[in-house]
């Protein structure tokens, strides 16, 4: 019988999970579950008689492919896959998807609500700005960055938008500014919203050159990952400037953020942009269906390994 593994350091919602769950059973498969598992080894046993795994930001390292004999696919329950190793997959012949969309709506509420609670001092009390008629620039306009740009618009906020790989009449038709470079993006937005994947061509490419052409009262705002900033080069900026804010839902590796400018920079304590219980079931279920079509009927949509 086929088995289907969650493993989630950080928990699914219970309900996301009793819903995996039952659908895994419907189908007539196994179920299993290792939740917040605090040492590499719990994976590597766990994985062992696994012919499917679902999992969230946990790293699917070879080393855990290498454990998984049985394993024939993977779902990354979220958008990032960059906790997969891919190639390690291909190799083995392990299909590996995620499950786009899912979870954007919460990752988009969590970037506003800390542009809110930054515009407003942390809520301490003292007049803060407001975000109406501010500029908003959204760097890659994907499924979170759609969201973003209609939440914000909510907020009377003016909308600008910048993706190589999106074309330009399709951001338009959202009421949405579609600009031609990061560059022009960053020169005209106080507010900027990063949404790129991390990846070889994006990694420490948000820098003091680019992120220093932002306007004056410049916020920065990062629930994408954290390698995607050039850490040393964004502190020199802000030691530079005292009108730019950093906020992200990751917190970066180097803790002189918050030693140095802890008026000017918010990081959650754990990444928590797709933390609800909506975005949890929406991907979970996703998962669970995935690996049900792929088994049943070798359904690869939504593979992202070749
Ligand atoms: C994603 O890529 O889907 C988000 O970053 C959410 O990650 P998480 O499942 O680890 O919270």
């Amino acid at each position: 019988m086929a088995k289907v593994l969650v493993a989630t350091e950080k928990p699914f919602a219970k309900a996301a999970v009793e819903k995996i769950k039952a659908l895994v059973e419907e189908a007539g498969f196994e179920f299993a579950l290792l939740e917040k598992y605090t040492d590499k080894s719990q994976l590597l046993d766990a994985v062992k008689d696994a012919t499917a795994l679902i999992v969230r930001s946990d790293k699917v390292t070879r080393e855990v492919l290498d454990a998984a004999k049985e394993l024939k696919i993977v779902v990354r329950a979220g958008a990032g896959y960059d906790n997969l190793d891919l190639e390690a997959c291909t190799e083995k012949g392990i299909v590996a998807m995620n499950t786009p969309g899912q979870n954007s709506n919460a990752v988009a509420e969590l970037a506003l609500g800390m542009m809110v609670f930054m515009a407003r001092n942390k809520f301490n009390g003292t007049a803060g700005t407001e975000l109406r008629g501010k500029t908003l620039g959204i760097h890659a306009y994907g499924n979170v960055g759609y969201y973003v740009a209609k939440i914000a618009k909510g907020f009377g906020m003016d909308v600008y938008a910048f993706d190589p790989f999106v074309a330009k009449e399709k951001i338009e038709a959202d009421g949405v500014k579609a600009v031609d470079s990061v560059e022009e993006l960053y020169s005209t937005c106080q507010y900027v919203s990063l949404h790129i994947p991390a990846n070889e061509h994006t990694k420490k490419s948000i820098n003091k050159e680019l992120a220093g052409k932002m306007p004056s009262n410049a916020v920065l705002v990062n629930t994408a990952r954290k390698e995607v900033i050039d850490e040393e080069s964004l502190l020199e900026l802000m030691e530079e400037r005292n009108d730019f804010t950093y906020i992200s839902d990751i917190a970066p590796d180097n803790a002189a953020f918050v030693e140095k400018f802890a008026d000017r920079v918010f990081f959650t304590p754990k990444k928590m942009g797709a933390q609800t219980a909506e975005a949890n079931i929406n991907a979970g279920v996703a998962a669970a269906k995935q690996i049900i079509a792929f088994i049943n009927d070798g359904d690869e949509t939504f593979r992202v390994n070749k």
